[in-house]
C-alpha cells in the first residue's frame, strides 16, 4: 500500500515535471530582450507575460519536441490581427538586446519594418548555429555587420536592407555556403565586393543598391549559377560588366544603373532571351548597342538612358518580342528609328537627348 501509494506519486510528479513549457532561461532571455525595446502602439508586448512563452507570446514559436524557442517573428508592417487596431503599421523604438544570443536554438529572427529601431546588430548573433533567417530590415540599425558572419552556416535569409549599416561586407561572407537571398540594399557600406563573392554558389538574389560600394564586378559572380537578380544600382561600382554576365543562366534583372562603369555591352547580356530586367541607366558606358536582338528578346524593362552610347539603334530591335519600357534618352545615337510593333507604344522621352535620330516618334528624317 505504501508503496504503490509512492509509485503515484512518483508518477504524478514526472507527469507534471514533462508537462511542456518554455524553460526558465529562454524565458529570461526574451524578456530582457523585451526589456530593451518599446512600442507604444500595438501592445505586442503585452501578449509576453505569463510563464510559458511558447504560449500566446506573439511572434514567438517553439520547437514542439524540445520545447525551445526557435523563431521570433515581429514585423512592423503585417495583416496580422493584432494590427487590426492600427494602419497595418507600428514603430519600435529601443535596440536588440546581445541577452537574444541566450536563446540557441533560434532559426529564425525577423525584426522587420518598425522604422525607429536603432544600436548595432549584437556581434554574438553569429554564434546562434541554427540560424536560418536574419531579417532586420526597416530599422534604423547601425554599425557594421558582424566581421564573423560566416560562421551562420546555415543562414538562407539575410536582409539587412533599409537601415544606417556602415562598414565593409565582410570577406567572411562567402563562406555562408547556404545563402540564397542577400538584401543590403539602402546602407551605407563601402567597400569593393569581395573578390570571391561568387562562392556562393547557392545565391540567388544579390541585392546591394543604395550604397556606397566601390571598385568592379568580381568575375567570380560568373560562378553564381543560380543568380536571377543581381542589383548594385546607386553606387560607385566602376570598371566594365564582366562579357560572360550575359552567359548566366538564369539571369533575369540586372540592375547596374547610377554607377560609373564604363565600357561596351556584351552583346550576350542583349541576346540572354531569359533577361527581362535591365537598367544600365547613368553609367559611362560607350560604343553602339550590339545588333543581337531577336524573336525571344522579352524586355520588361531595357533602360541604357545617360550613357555615352554611339551609332544606330540596331535593327534587329523591331524583331523583339516584347519591349515593355526602352529607354535609349540621353546618349549618343544617330540615324533612323527602327519601325515595328516594339516600337508602336513608345513614346519621343524614349529617344530623347541624343545626337541625331530622326523618325516616329521623333520628327521625321
Ligand atoms: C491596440 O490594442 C492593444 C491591445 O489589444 C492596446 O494595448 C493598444 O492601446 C491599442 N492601440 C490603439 C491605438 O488603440
Ligand atoms: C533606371 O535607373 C535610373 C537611375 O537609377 C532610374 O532613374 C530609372 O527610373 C530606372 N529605370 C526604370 C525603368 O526603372
Ligand atoms: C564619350 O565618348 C567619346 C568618344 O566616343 C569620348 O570622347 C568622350 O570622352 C566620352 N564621354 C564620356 C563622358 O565618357
Amino acid at each position: 500500500m505504501a508503496s504503490s501509494l509512492s509509485f503515484l506519486t512518483l508518477l504524478l510528479f514526472t507527469v507534471i515535471s514533462t508537462v511542456k513549457s518554455c524553460p526558465p532561461s529562454d524565458r529570461a532571455a526574451l524578456l530582457a530582450f523585451k526589456a530593451a525595446l518599446t512600442e507604444p502602439k500595438l501592445g505586442i508586448f503585452n501578449t509576453w507575460s505569463g510563464y510559458d512563452c511558447c504560449r500566446g507570446w506573439h511572434g514567438v514559436s517553439c520547437n514542439p519536441t524540445t520545447w525551445r524557442v526557435t523563431d521570433i517573428n515581429l514585423r512592423g508592417d503585417s495583416q496580422d490581427p493584432i494590427f487590426h487596431n492600427v494602419t497595418h503599421s507600428g514603430t519600435m523604438t529601443g535596440n536588440i538586446s546581445p541577452e537574444i544570443c541566450k536563446l540557441d536554438q533560434l532559426t529564425t529572427v525577423v525584426i522587420a519594418d518598425w522604422k525607429s529601431i536603432s544600436g548595432e546588430i549584437p556581434s554574438c548573433i553569429t554564434s546562434l548555429s541554427s540560424l536560418q533567417i536574419l531579417d532586420l530590415t526597416g530599422n534604423r540599425i547601425s554599425g557594421g555587420i558582424p566581421g564573423n558572419i560566416g560562421k551562420l552556416q546555415k543562414l538562407t535569409v539575410l536582409n539587412l536592407a533599409d537601415n544606417a549599416i556602415s562598414g565593409e561586407i565582410p570577406m567572411s561572407i562567402v563562406r555562408i555556403s547556404s545563402l540564397m537571398h542577400l538584401d543590403l540594399s539602402n546602407n551605407q557600406i563601402i567597400g569593393e565586393l569581395p573578390a570571391d563573392f561568387g562562392k556562393l554558389r547557392r545565391l540567388s538574389r544579390a541585392l546591394l543598391s543604395q550604397n556606397q560600394l566601390v571598385g568592379s564586378i568580381p568575375d567570380s559572380i560568373l560562378k553564381m549559377n543560380r543568380l536571377a537578380d543581381l542589383d548594385l544600382s546607386l553606387n560607385k561600382i566602376t570598371g566594365s560588366i564582366p562579357v560572360r554576365l550575359g552567359k548566366m543562366r538564369v539571369l533575369s534583372t540586372l540592375k547596374l544603373d547610377g554607377n560609373s562603369m564604363t565600357g561596351k555591352i556584351p552583346s550576350s547580356l542583349l541576346s540572354n532571351s531569359g533577361m527581362g530586367i535591365m537598367n544600365l541607366s547613368r553609367n559611362g558606358f560607350e560604343g553602339s548597342i550590339p545588333n543581337v536582338f531577336g524573336s525571344k528578346s522579352y524586355f520588361m524593362v531595357l533602360d541604357l538612358s545617360f550613357n555615352n552610347l554611339s551609332g544606330r539603334i540596331p535593327g534587329s530591335l523591331s524583331s523583339a518580342k516584347f519591349m515593355g519600357h526602352l529607354d535609349l534618352s540621353n546618349n549618343h545615337l544617330c540615324g533612323t528609328i527602327p519601325i515595328g510593333s516594339p516600337f508602336d507604344h513608345l513614346d519621343a522621352a524614349s529617344f530623347n537627348n541624343n545626337d541625331c535620330l530622326c523618325g516616329n516618334p521623333l520628327k521625321t528624317c
